[in-house]
Formats: C-alpha cells, sequence, structure tokens
C-alpha cells in the first residue's frame, strides 16, 4: 500500500536493530485517513470472503481493526491483556509470549461474542514473530470459528511471523513489508496489497 509505505518511509524511525517507532501514525497518536485507507484496502481484499467478525489485540490493532470492521460493516472484537471484573461469563483464552519482551501474557475474549457460526478476519498493527496472532487463532479455533485470514498493517518479513502463521495454513496479507533496515533507513520488499 504506496500510501502506507511513503508514510512510514517520511514519518518512522528505526530504534536499534530491528524496531520501527511509528508512533506519531499508528501505535500512539493515530492518523484516522490513513486508518481509514487501511480499512478499505483490507475489505476490498476479503470482501468476498464471507466476513463476521474482526478480531484484533488491545492496543495497537485496536485502531486499524475498527477502520476495517467498518468498511466490512461487521462487528470489531479486542482481545484483552488484562481480566476485567465485568468479565464473569465464559472467556477464552490464549497465552502470549513475547519474545520483544520477554513475558508471557493471558489473553482473552468473552465466548459470547464468537462462535462456530463466525468467519473471522485478525487484524494486527504489527507482525513480528507472530506470537499475538497465533493467540488469537487460538481462541478463534476454542470458539469454533473460522478464520479467513490475517490482515497486518506492518510486516518485519526479517523476523518469522509469517512462516509461522503461513505454516499453520492461514493467509496473510501485509499492507507493508519491510525487508530490512540498512544503515537506519527502511528497506520494503512487495506487499500483498
Ligand atoms: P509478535 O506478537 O509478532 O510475536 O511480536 P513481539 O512479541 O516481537 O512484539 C511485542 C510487541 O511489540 C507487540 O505489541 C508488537 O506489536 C510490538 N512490536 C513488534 N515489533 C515492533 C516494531 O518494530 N515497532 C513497534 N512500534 N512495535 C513493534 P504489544 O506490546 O503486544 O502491544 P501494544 O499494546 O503495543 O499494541
Amino acid at each position: 500500500m504506496k500510501l502506507l509505505e511513503d508514510r512510514i518511509l517520511k514519518d518512522g524511525n528505526v530504534l536499534g536493530e530491528n524496531i520501527l517507532k511509528v508512533d506519531s501514525f499508528l501505535t500512539h497518536q493515530v492518523d484516522y485517513e490513513l486508518m481509514q485507507e487501511i480499512g478499505k484496502v483490507f475489505a476490498e481484499a476479503y470482501k468476498n470472503a464471507g466476513i463476521t467478525k474482526v478480531v484484533t489485540i488491545e492496543a495497537s490493532g485496536i485502531a486499524p481493526a475498527i477502520y476495517v470492521a467498518q468498511a466490512l460493516d461487521v462487528p470489531m472484537i479486542f482481545a484483552k491483556k488484562h481480566k476485567n471484573i465485568t468479565m464473569t461469563e465464559g472467556i477464552l483464552t490464549a497465552e502470549v509470549y513475547s519474545f520483544t519482551k520477554q513475558v508471557t501474557s493471558t489473553v482473552s475474549i468473552a465466548s459470547k461474542f464468537l462462535s462456530e457460526n463466525d468467519t473471522v478476519l485478525v487484524v494486527d498493527d504489527f507482525l513480528a514473530n507472530g506470537q499475538a496472532a497465533k493467540g488469537l487463532l487460538e481462541i478463534i479455533s476454542q470458539a469454533g470459528a473460522k478464520v479467513a485470514g490475517i490482515g497486518i498493517v506492518i510486516e518485519k518479513s526479517f523476523q518469522n511471523g509469517r512462516k509461522l502463521l503461513e505454516d499453520a495454513g492461514v493467509a496473510v496479507t501485509s499492507l507493508a513489508r519491510i525487508k530490512a533496515f540498512e544503515e537506519g533507513k527502511v528497506k520494503f520488499m512487495e506487499a500483498d496489497a
């Protein structure tokens, strides 16, 4: 997605070896116009897939996911990283290990929001090692729902997340695919949409 790649080149900052900071438009301050365009591109890619729910994980997946849900005219559900006192009914959970933070967290979705009648599009802001997406797949499978694909805003293609998800038999659609960071500059490979 050229608009996104151009924005990454303009406003993204490479931190250290392998982190891209995009807090001015995606992960902290959010550019809703860009999110809206992202929503339209994912909706176009999955318009014939019979999507009934968009699923993401808090926090930074929520912004793109809500616009994908709007464009597909379906609800968006975000997995929670902390149990909340109002989550008293059945919950579906998965353990997510973060290589970046070296911590395992339990993520959950109330079971009443997903069923075997659902076809889900998973959306997330970053794909690095794929652990967050894998956790979401586990939860969706516990609900008996189907997964049509995983929509990623920024994929770091030099990490192994895409392989993990494709090996699990799930289609990955990434709008920006980063091949490498070379001397602090972002180098892209061809994106999926
Ligand atoms: P994984 O889910 O692909 O396995 O990712 P990993 O454990 O490596 O990353 C942990 C967190 O760091 C995730 O956010 C992920 O989105 C984010 N992340 C990974 N690489 C980058 C990057 O290059 N830049 C930025 N800005 N973030 C990155 P999180 O902590 O789970 O959630 P959130 O609350 O920040 O959304």
